[in-house]
């Protein structure tokens, strides 16, 4: 009889659950090291289920898998509840940070106006930027602590010239817990990468987009590269990727009067577009009067189309759902400004060059790079860690004292 660990997430347990037939399955849980100091015990051998009737053996043996799947998860999701979240994630107000975002560089292939400032930015010099090995280390860290979630961001990812090598080095990390590979692409150089970056795990995608007007496109990212992005898009549904977001930031006299043309994009195509509101950044020239709150753009979208209905959103869902009827994508407006969700937010972020950010408005930063390379243990990494996420302040400081602070640009965040 085989014996298996219970891994500490359900998804990778289903997939042994597959590969082995049950009639061979004893289970002899452990705990993932970091995160648990309790023993937790199923069964040692899985008894035959009664009510398991039919006389076809192969069916029997389906029915007996099932079963035996059910009872797993479920006893998955009650070690997960027992389990106290880490300590080290979970900031003064309760949120758990599950959600990691990790920049893999300050460069990009496109301007956007909203991003940076049109004198460009001052990029760090190579040697500051984080190496793969040293992304690795902190992303294997953060997902033993409870990060599920991993978004890539830039600049633009996909400039990182080992970046297909990088994810596969991260979906190495869904045994531990890793759930959700994600990126933010502007889709001008993904396109060639996008399926082996699926195969080696990715899972997720959201692509930039902010007009329907190839004139305008170029005026909004001061380069060419609309009719690449319209591919990326397809290339992206056509894989399976499900679903397929794109991001529209809204700016007032610039694309506000496209988002009809947006909503009209979704009649056919499963993408869920997102209507971001403009936010004000480091030489991003923000202004209030640029700024198109969501209630606005939902009364124009309910003016021609009556029926545009509010759908349900997931407790950490930065974005409000919405959809008209009988159309195959959908629509959703982050309303960061107008509306903020601080209270649920559950993301952290690293900077390219290394640094912790706990929250996207605040400049507080601590550079793990430079702890990592000092030569400190992951203990060492994870109490500065915990010390930055309960720094983390209930909400941002509100639009009209936004503007004032200091802040990086957004390309050197990451979004
Ligand atoms: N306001 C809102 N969203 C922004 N992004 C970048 N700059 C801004 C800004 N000033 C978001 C866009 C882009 C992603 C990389 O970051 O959605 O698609
Ligand atoms: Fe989270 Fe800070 Fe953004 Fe609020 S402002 S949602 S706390 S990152």
């Amino acid at each position: 009889m085989r014996s298996l660990s219970l891994l500490s997430r359900p998804r990778h347990f289903a997939f042994l659950l597959r590969a082995v037939p049950a009639s061979q399955i004893a289970i002899t849980p452990i705990a993932s090291a970091s995160r648990s100091k309790r023993n937790y015990s199923l069964p040692a051998v899985v008894p035959e289920d009664e009510d398991v009737t039919t006389a076809d053996p192969l069916r029997r043996q389906q029915q007996q898998q099932q079963r035996l799947s059910d009872r797993v998860q479920a006893k998955i999701a009650a070690i997960d509840q027992e389990r106290p979240f880490s300590q080290a994630l979970t900031d003064n107000f309760s949120r758990q940070h599950t959600y990691l975002r990790i920049s893999l560089t300050e460069r990009c292939n496109l301007r956007c106006t909203y991003c940076m400032p049109a004198e460009g930015v001052e990029l760090s010099p190579n040697e500051a930027i984080m190496t793969t090995p040293e992304i690795i280390r902190l992303a294997r860290l953060f997902v033993k602590e409870g990060i599920t979630k991993i978004r890539l961001t830039g600049g633009e990812p996909t400039v990182r010239k080992d970046i297909v090598e990088l994810v596969e080095q991260l979906g190495e990390l869904q045994p531990l817990g890793l759930k959700t590979i994600a990126m933010t692409s502007n889709g001008i150089a993904l396109r060639r990468k996008l399926p082996s970056l699926i195969s080696n795990g990715m899972n997720l995608i959201n692509l930039s987009l902010d007009t329907l007007d190839r004139f305008k496109f170029e005026l909004m990212t001061r380069r060419k590269g609309f009719e690449r992005v319209m591919e990326t898009i397809d290339d992206a549904l056509a894989l399976g990727l499900d679903p397929v977001k794109v991001n529209c930031v809204v700016m007032r006299g610039t694309n506000d009067k496209e988002v009809l043309d947006f909503v009209e994009f979704t009649r056919n195509k499963k993408v869920d577009v997102r209507f971001i509101e403009y936010m004000p950044f480091g030489g991003n020239k923000w202004k209030e009067n640029k700024l198109v709150p969501y209630q606005e753009l939902i009364e124009n979208i309910r003016a021609v189309h009556p029926t545009f209905k509010k759908l349900v959103d997931d407790p950490n869902d930065t974005s409000k759902a919405y959809h008209v009827p009988g159309f195959a994508g959908q629509v959703g407006f982050i309303t960061s400004m107008s509306d903020h969700f601080c209270g649920t937010c559950n993301r952290l972020r690293i900077t390219a060059d290394g640094n912790l950010k706990v929250c996207l408005f605040g400049n507080a930063e601590v550079s793990l790079r430079d702890m990592m390379r000092q030569g400190k243990t992951d203990e060492e990494l994870l109490e500065v860690i915990e010390m930055a996420v309960k720094n983390k302040k209930k909400q941002h400081a509100g639009m009209s004292n936004l503007v004032n602070m200091k802040n990086r640009p957004m390309i050197l965040i990451g979004g």
